[in-house]
């Protein structure tokens, strides 16, 4: 089975095809990503309407350039798959609304996938045969930052998340008030390499607080109130290194805190800061000091894309949750835990 799957929650156009059969692992036979992030950086973040719009511009020569490179006909496509949400409304649109048209007009199933569980499960596109269920899953994108109990495909149980900002927004944030560009995350970990992390001692928010949630607000005041003072390139840089060191060290702790509470000793990351070198770093060592083995997905589908999503839709039928169908495609509740799938 072929699925074609459609990510335009955010500012990436991401399309990508993948097959399986039978109890086989899905693979991936082809992806391509539009990034928008040169078209909003003038704005210092996403300008929704713009996105939507890009998001019309790209999506259908993408999806003809995965079918070029899998060397395969539209006919070929049994399912079309989209990000169902979270996400910016009018982005969303679009990809539901292709991926609906599209399939009507292939008769094939569409079927919406939460663009959570596309991250979450998007380690087993890294085709590596350690990973299994059960794990505890690491979420940190720019809107969310949660560990996840996962049983299975559609067994969540959310462990803690942030109780303000998201980890992302925490690096975009903190890379805006450095003057860095929008996305801030890789910026503000670029400019981290040059810096002393001890120079300007931050917050660890709710690092002793004795339950797996997190909080990034307060760290961005501190930020602020230091980078006014931030006069020299070095102390920029050494404040770049203070802001990652701080997220990474509260991401880690609690992950390892989860690993210990669940008794579990797999863990995956997923999500857009999930790229982030310091993170893995410390992760994959922490995680060894625990008996524990870490699961990242290939560092280029950290961030969004639409592997993910065909991914997801086809772990999802392979594991009976689904059939395909248009019916609950706009289907999408304001807050809309993964928990509830
Ligand atoms: O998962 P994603 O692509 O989109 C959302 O669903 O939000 O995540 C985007 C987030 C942004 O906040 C971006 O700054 C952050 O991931 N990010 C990073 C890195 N690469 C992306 N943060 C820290 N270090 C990185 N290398
Ligand atoms: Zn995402």
């Amino acid at each position: 089975m072929n699925i074609l799957g459609i990510e335009s929650s955010c500012d990436e156009t991401g399309v990508a095809l993948v097959s399986w059969a039978g109890a086989q692992r899905p693979r991936l036979l082809s992806q391509a990503l539009h990034t928008q992030a040169s078209m909003h950086e003038a704005y210092g973040g996403v300008v929704p309407e713009l996105a939507s719009r890009d998001h019309i511009r790209r999506v259908l020569p993408l999806a003809e350039q995965v079918l070029r490179e899998a060397a395969l006909g539209r006919d070929a496509v049994d399912l079309v798959a989209y990000t169902r949400g979270p996400g910016l409304a009018g982005a969303l649109l679009v990809g539901a609304g292709t991926a609906v048209a599209l399939a009507a007009a292939l008769g094939v199933p569409a079927l919406g996938v939460h663009h959570l569980e596309g991250h979450l499960l998007s380690p087993f596109l890294a085709e590596e045969a350690a990973l299994a269920f059960p794990f505890v899953a690491l979420l940190v994108s720019g809107g969310h930052t949660q560990l996840m109990r996962v049983e299975g495909v559609g067994r969540y149980a959310l462990m803690g998340e942030t109780i303000d900002d998201a980890a992302g927004e925490a690096f975009d944030k903190s890379a805006k008030l450095l003057g860095l560009g929008y996305p801030g995350g890789p910026a503000l970990s670029r400019l981290a390499e040059a810096g002393d992390d001890a120079r300007h001692p931050l917050p660890r928010p709710l690092l002793h607080s004795g339950d797996l949630d997190f909080s990034f607000a307060g760290l961005k005041t501190a930020v602020m109130l230091k980078a006014r003072q931030a006069a020299t390139p070095q102390d920029r840089a050494d404040l770049a290194a203070a802001a990652q060191a701080a997220i990474v060290d509260v991401l880690v702790a609690k992950s390892l805190r989860a690993l210990r509470e669940s008794g579990l000793r797999r863990l995956v990351v997923a999500g857009g800061v999930g790229a982030n070198r310091r993170l893995r770093e410390q992760l994959v060592a922490g995680a060894a000091g625990l008996g524990g083995q870490v699961h990242f997905p290939p560092l280029a589908l950290c961030t969004d894309n639409g592997a993910m999503i065909a991914l997801a839709a086809a772990l999802r039928l392979q594991a009976g949750l689904e059939q395909g169908g248009s019916a609950g495609a706009f289907d999408v509740q304001p807050r809309w835990p993964l928990a509830s799938l």
